[in-house]
């Protein structure tokens, strides 16, 4: 090796098996993040021909990228293997779905963690209590088997479900402050709220019209 001491010869052995495994850590993340993504069309499309409803608006994916886990091992001090990284970073693969309604948001989550084959590891729910910013989201983070020649692997997912209004609130939120990392100066922060509330107000608004228009709740059944 280039390096003398035994130190050198530690990092370049650590580089050189990250290496080699990176591509295969990665792989696992994107088959999870698919079998996800399958199973939330398969409620969209069933829950569309039993109810001529469709609760889910669009769905999205990604896999952080290299750079991006290790930004985040750096700031969080976790340890540099992929083990650590594995058992410390749950948003490697994620999923959005946004919903119509806030009330398909729940039947999202509920049908989805219902599910036996995936094990639920954490629900967050920032809409029944937003962040101080006014930020609201379904948060889930869950294990979910995914099937190599070697036998099943277990791989975290994180899945995030909020309404139309929400996504909107939160896409341009992310636009607007990521420059403040979390620490938004504070008269920022009570219009950053008050925009959460106008995109509140707009769902419940959107809901109320939904309900009265198709007369009965098909959240409900
Ligand atoms: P990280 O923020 O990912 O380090 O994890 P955490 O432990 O703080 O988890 P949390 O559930 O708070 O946030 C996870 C993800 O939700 C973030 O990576 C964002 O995608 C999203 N999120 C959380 N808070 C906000 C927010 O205030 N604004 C926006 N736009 N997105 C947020
Ligand atoms: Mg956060």
């Amino acid at each position: 090796t280039e390096f003398s001491n035994s130190n050198g010869a530690m990092v370049y052995d650590f580089a050189h098996s990250l290496r080699q495994s990176l591509p295969k850590f990665m792989m696992e993340y994107r088959f999870a993040a698919d079998e996800v993504l399958t199973k939330v069309s398969i409620l969209r499309e069933e829950f569309l021909y039993l109810h001529k409803y469709n609760p889910i608006e669009h769905v999205s994916s990604r896999v952080k990228s290299p750079e991006s886990i290790l930004r985040k091992v750096v700031k969080r001090g976790i340890n540099p293997d992929l083990a650590s990284i594995r058992a410390n970073i749950t948003d490697i693969a994620g999923i959005r779905i946004t919903c119509s309604f806030i009330k398909d948001t729940y039947k999202v989550l509920h049908t989805l963690t219902a599910q036996n084959d995936l094990k639920v590891l954490q629900i967050k729910d920032y809409i029944k209590h937003p962040k101080p910013n006014g930020y609201k989201s379904l948060h889930l983070i869950l294990e979910i088997p995914v099937f190599l020649s070697e036998g099943p692997v277990p791989v975290i997912v994180e899945v995030q479900i909020r309404t139309i209004a929400q996504d909107f609130w939160a896409s341009l939120e992310h636009k607007i402050f990521y420059k403040y990392e979390g620490d938004v100066p504070e008269h920022l922060v009570e219009e950053l709220t008050d925009a959460a509330n106008a995109a509140e107000k707009l769902d419940l608004q959107m809901q109320r019209l939904h309900t009265a228009v198709h007369g009965h709740d098909v959240n409900a059944e």
